[in-house]
């Protein structure tokens, strides 16, 4: 049987006004070039954006880690950056941290998530795309979709998903990986990622080995030793027969959970699922925003997309969003609205040492 791949990499090449949202006119492009790839070196594709970003999904079959399938998206986004640059849009080229492009899209700057199956029967599968946070705003979705029985009704009584599932965690600091097996190891795993700005979980596979998640970890402020921007995660997750139900895979969003983001990548704020035609960024420049787009697969076929926040299901997890952001707010400039030091994309702390270094006193004991 032949393998279907999706490949969904995106990056921020220029948005307006500010970091709000992408322009139609890179939207339009992107699609265009993906569009005259079909047929040839892809099966399918869809573009969409989450705020800032653009977010290419790709279907083909051609594996994980393609360099040719990587060197397109790339392509686009050089072309996207062009096109960026001549509108004056904000932070043209932001993402693009390399000058060329070297085998792998991975580490250069934009963030890529894939998996390759063999297509079931029928193939439910769901991209997440978030903005204004960092890849480890998975890690609580993720603990809840595969692990957690009270989101799962399917991990007791669904014969194919009795044995739990295997979660492969990346810890993006000292860059090594470990496996976790639940229900077994639950709380091993737990007391990893919950530390989402260190460890973050990369894939999630059912114990006879099959995919069911994986997820982007590019930390861009770790690949460029400097603040570039959060790295604004995306995510694919299959769903139904022996998996999580969609509706299981969605309803851990209606918890409003407080994640790393937010005002330039320095505080700590709810992240809001919204439809795409809300993705846009404005309160403090967010609140961090999720969007899901869900699609059938069909030999490679990205039939779709369906809208799947674009419910009023999901309204009044918006709305206690909208009062966790108020709550926050309110704080201002202290922790932990603000994050700490360490966790900060942007600092003045640095300079403001520097230059109040010699007025500080030692405390006599
Ligand atoms: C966060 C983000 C924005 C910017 C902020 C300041 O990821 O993109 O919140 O950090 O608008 O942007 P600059 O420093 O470009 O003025
Ligand atoms: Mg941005
Ligand atoms: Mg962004």
């Amino acid at each position: 049987m032949p393998k279907t791949t999706i490949s969904v990499i995106k990056a921020d090449v220029g948005s307006y006004p500010g970091h709000s949202r992408t322009h139609p006119k890179l939207l339009e492009r992107a699609q265009k070039l993906l569009k005259e790839q079909e047929g040839k070196l892809l099966i399918d594709s869809f573009v969409t954006h989450c705020g800032d970003d653009l977010e290419l999904i790709m279907t083909h079959s051609h594996g994980m880690d393609n360099k040719e399938v990587h060197k397109l998206a790339w392509d686009i986004f050089m072309d996207c950056t062009k096109i960026a640059k001549s509108m004056k849009l904000y932070g043209a080229g932001q993402d693009m941290l390399a000058d060329a492009f070297s085998g792998n899209i991975r580490g250069l700057g934009p963030g890529v998530a894939e998996m390759e199956f063999e297509e079931r029967g029928s193939d439910p599968v769901l991209v997440f795309m978030a903005d204004k946070t960092g890849p480890g705003a998975w890690n609580f979705f993720l603990y809840k979709i595969f692990a957690d029985p009270f989101n799962t009704s399917g991990l007791v009584i669904d014969p194919g998903m009795h044995e739990g599932f295997i979660f492969e965690v990346y810890d993006v600091q000292e860059k090594r990986k470990i496996q976790f097996r639940t229900p077994e190891e639950t709380y091993s795993l737990l007391s990893c990622i919950g530390t989402c700005s260190r460890y973050v979980v990369k894939s999630v596979r059912r114990k006879d080995g099959m995919i069911a998640a994986s997820t982007s970890t590019e930390t861009m402020n770790l690949v460029a030793g400097r603040y570039v921007g959060k790295d604004d995660p995306v995510m694919i997750v299959r769903a139904q027969s022996g998996l999580p139900s969609v509706g299981e895979v969605l309803e851990p969003f209606c918890t409003p959970i407080i994640v790393a983001g937010w005002m330039r990548g320095s505080h700590n704020g709810p992240l809001m699922p919204v439809a795409v035609y809300e993705a846009n960024c404005t309160r403090f420049d967010g609140p961090p925003r999720v969007i899901c787009l869900g699609f059938q697969i069909n030999n490679g076929e990205l039939v779709g997309p369906a809208d799947m926040f674009d419910d009023p299901a999901f309204d009044r997890v918006r709305s206690r969003c909208n009062e966790l952001a108020d709550f926050v707010r309110d704080q201002g400039p202290f922790e932990p609205h603000r994050l700490p030091p360490g966790e900060m994309e942007y600092t003045a702390l640095p300079g403001i040492e520097k230059k109040f270094g010699k007025r500080w006193e030692e405390i006599p004991e």
